[in-house]
């Protein structure tokens, strides 16, 4: 089975083709999700808010990345695995943010991702020169929330969305593979993605963009917190878990669970087998 690389990537826009992007943070998703043939899976640091419960990515750090990174390296075997680099890791310049860059890459990540416009770079030109794939990240960084004061959409006025192409053309000219558009007008996405010979990737971006990602447990509906109008719920798993131990706790208190099919009798009677469920 052929990995996909940055250059494939690339390639699929000048096909017209599709990116499929979607988050994991853990080996089963991992497994699940490049068994489904996605294009790339992100360890994005959307992690702190939807595995570690922070309210933001802010306190997210780079041994939390590093973590996750592993577990999620050890389930993809096709997909290409990106990681975001996390706050205050490549934001203080081009030396850190390929210290810890290089981490991710040692750790089996084929690229990293950084929030960010002209301002950051530098970094990125440090990041490719070193061998480093990068995929930028443009609109509604949520690093940024405190600038922006709230989870609103970006790029609403000519002026920003003019702000927004210029770094988009920067960040294409530093060396970045692709660019990741958040929350923005479609209308605008579409004139970014028009305006790039790298493919966009966008989460509340409309069908413009060259590909599309979303947060797992935000599709899978096991979030948990209120559902941001871009995200589409493929399935209600958030339901069926709370089910499922519901009625696993009901079975134990009316001692139904374990039933004789899981249990297993003493050796006067046969030999335990205990990688089997079926009663010996
Ligand atoms: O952290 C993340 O999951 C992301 C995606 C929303 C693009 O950056």
């Amino acid at each position: 089975m052929q990995r996909i690389s940055t250059t494939h990537l690339v390639k699929m826009k000048a096909r017209a083709e599709k990116i499929v992007m979607i988050t994991a943070y853990d080996y089963p998703t991992a497994c699940l999700v490049d068994q489904a043939g996605v294009d790339v899976v992100l360890v994005g640091d959307s992690l702190g808010m939807v595995v570690l419960g922070y309210e933001t990515t802010l306190p997210v750090t780079l041994e939390d990345m590093i973590h996750h990174t592993r577990a999620v390296v050890r389930g993809v075997r096709r997909a290409l695995v990106a990681v975001d680099l996390p706050f205050l890791t490549y934001q203080t310049g081009p030396v850190d943010a390929l210290r810890n860059a290089g981490r991710l890459l040692q750790e089996g990540a084929a690229a990293v991702k950084l929030e960010g416009g002209a301002e950051i770079c530098p970094q990125i030109q440090a990041l490719v020169s070193a061998g480093i794939p990068v995929i930028g990240h443009l609109g509604l960084t949520p690093q940024s929330i405190h600038v922006f004061g709230g989870y609103k959409l970006q790029g609403r006025d000519e002026e920003s969305a003019r702000r927004l192409l210029a770094d988009a053309q920067a960040v294409e000219q530093a060396g970045a593979f692709s660019i990741v558009l958040e929350c923005i007008p479609e209308d605008v996405a579409a004139r970014i993605t028009a305006g790039l010979s790298i493919p966009t990737v966008g989460i509340g971006a409309g069908v413009h963009c060259d590909g599309q990602v979303l947060v797992v447990h935000d599709m899978l509906g096991i979030a948990g917190k209120v559902k941001p109008r871009f995200v589409k719920q493929y399935a209600q798993l958030g339901d069926t878990i709370r089910g499922a131990v519901e009625e696993y706790a009901h079975e134990v208190r009316e001692g139904k669970f374990p039933g004789p099919e899981h249990s297993f009798v003493s050796d006067e009677v046969a030999a335990p087998s205990f990688s089997s469920s079926k009663k010996t």
